[in-house]
């Protein structure tokens, strides 16, 4: 039976067995690939989405966990023409590398800032913790999540 959910906003539906991971479902059944493959044990944050507003590791949540669920990737947390706040200090603060990492990296913090609009280094090093970057871009990362909560702080 089709599991249904809704992603970016819009209505999706999927048959594909409920112990499929989420991961492979927003990619393979949607053709939703900026979230990536990591380790797939949930233990690099690559594939970082939110479910239902909450950072959570996508390798390891099971589709059917997310039946009537409201689920939001990266392609979806913001628009080219109207770039969520944590995006747009992501290119001012030209944070990415390789960029493998970083869809993954900026949905963590992007749900780290819904939930503690103004958050301390620690808090933020804390929040950051499980999403690794080969590249090292950590201080860029730091810096962007600061200034991301700035800017919603403005708004
Ligand atoms: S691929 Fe999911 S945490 Fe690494
Ligand atoms: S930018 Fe390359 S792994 Fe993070």
């Amino acid at each position: 039976m089709a599991i249904s959910f809704s992603v970016n906003g819009s209505p999706a539906s999927l048959d594909l067995p409920p112990d499929t991971p989420l991961l492979w479902a927003l990619r393979d059944g949607l053709n939703l690939t900026g979230t990536k493959f990591g380790c797939g044990v949930a233990a690099c944050g690559a594939c970082t989405v939110h479910v239902d507003g909450v950072a959570v590791r996508s390798c390891q949540t099971a589709l059917g966990d997310v039946a009537g669920a409201e689920v939001t990737t990266i392609e979806g947390l913001g628009a080219p023409a109207a770039l969520h706040a944590v995006q747009a200090a992501w290119v001012d603060h030209q944070v990415a590398q390789c960029g493998y990492c970083q869809s993954g990296q900026i949905m963590q913090a992007a749900a780290l800032l819904a939930e503690n609009p103004a958050p301390s280094l620690a808090q933020i090093d804390e929040a950051m913790s499980g999403n690794l970057c080969r590249c090292g871009t950590y201080p860029r990362i730091r810096a962007a999540v600061q200034d991301a909560a700035r800017r919603l702080r403005e708004v």
